[in-house]
């Protein structure tokens, strides 16, 4: 018997069950190409010939594959008389809110509990005081496994029983992220065209970033609490300046549909009469 089995041995995979390794656990691997457990092996890991034997090995499984079409694919190939009742499955693969219900509906078939996780990090940040895990699914199950996740991940956040969470919340941050990417590309655009240092301009980016975070947190705390009176920042300024980034965009004959996208949000908080309320309240426009 193991005390972790690990599915996947990919970048994060490898790093996962070498960070369980180096703790002096004993972990038994699977893989669909075996060569990538070797270096493993070597360090003591033990390698199971199928999913179902990984599954049985431990009374806790991590997984880690590709996506979550991998992951169906190879709990497929699981016996159905594979003895992993009230054992535990946690899938860190990264999947969508609906990947996240139907892996859950697979293991309460199997009579397996089940967390569902998403990876806020790198592999080379792994294993750090700092580093960040969404986690969601049953309480007494992420108590009983905490102590394992902590070897992967200094800063575990519950978000609590909705199987889905982990994967929602991971999603929004993606949305945030995926958002400042595209403002920051036209930024980069509207630098480059004037002749200036774009390497410059996103070291300025790194500095102005963390007083941004401290923003948004304030302003999730405002949607929450429903008061959009002004906090911090007037909506009226930001309509004033999407409008002035489109404009010197125009005037730059530089692609606008970045800053026309954002300026035509911000004009239709304006219209709807939300000019003088805080900034947060463009959530009244994305509601309806
Ligand atoms: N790397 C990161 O920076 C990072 C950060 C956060 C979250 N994540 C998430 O972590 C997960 C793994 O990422 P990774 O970087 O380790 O990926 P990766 O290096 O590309 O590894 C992919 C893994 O999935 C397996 N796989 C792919 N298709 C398969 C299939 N059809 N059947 C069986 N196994 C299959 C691969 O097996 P083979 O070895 O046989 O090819 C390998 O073990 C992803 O969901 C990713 O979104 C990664």
């Amino acid at each position: 018997m193991s005390d972790v089995t690990v599915v996947g041995l990919g970048a994060m995979g490898t790093t996962i069950a070498q960070l369980f390794i180096n703790q002096g656990l004993r972990v038994t691997l699977w893989n669909r190409s075996r060569d990538k457990a070797e270096i493993l092996i070597k360090q003591g890991a033990n390698i199971a010939t199928t999913i179902t034997e990984a599954l049985e090995a431990s009374p806790v499984t991590i997984m880690c594959v590709f996506d979550y079409a991998a992951a169906t694919e190879i709990l497929q190939q699981v016996n159905p008389a594979a003895t992993v009742k009230h054992s535990t499955l946690i899938q860190m693969t990264t999947g969508n809110p609906e990947d996240a219900r139907k892996s859950l509906a697979w293991a309460s078939a199997h009579e397996m509990n089940y967390l569902d996780a998403a990876i806020q990090a790198a592999p080379s940040q792994m294993g750090q005081e700092n580093t960040p895990i969404l986690l969601s699914g049953d309480e007494k199950v992420f108590r009983a496994t905490h102590s394992l996740l902590k070897i992967l991940a200094g800063n575990i956040i519950y978000l609590g029983g909705k199987i889905d969470a982990a994967a929602t919340v991971d999603a929004a941050t993606l949305s945030y992220v995926y958002g400042a990417m595209t403002g920051f590309t036209h930024g980069a655009r509207m630098v480059e065209v004037a002749g200036l240092d774009v390497a410059q301009f996103g070291k300025i980016v790194k500095e102005i970033s963390p007083s941004f975070g401290e923003f948004f947190q304030h302003e999730g705390n405002v949607i929450k609490s429903g008061d959009f009176t002004i906090s911090e920042s007037p909506m009226r300024i930001s309509v004033i300046a999407t409008e002035r980034i489109l404009q010197s965009s125009i005037d730059a004959k530089i692609n606008t549909e970045i800053p026309a996208f954002i300026a035509d949000l911000f004009k239709r908080a304006d219209a709807a009469g939300l000019g003088d309320k805080e900034a947060a309240a463009l959530i009244e426009v994305i509601r309806n």
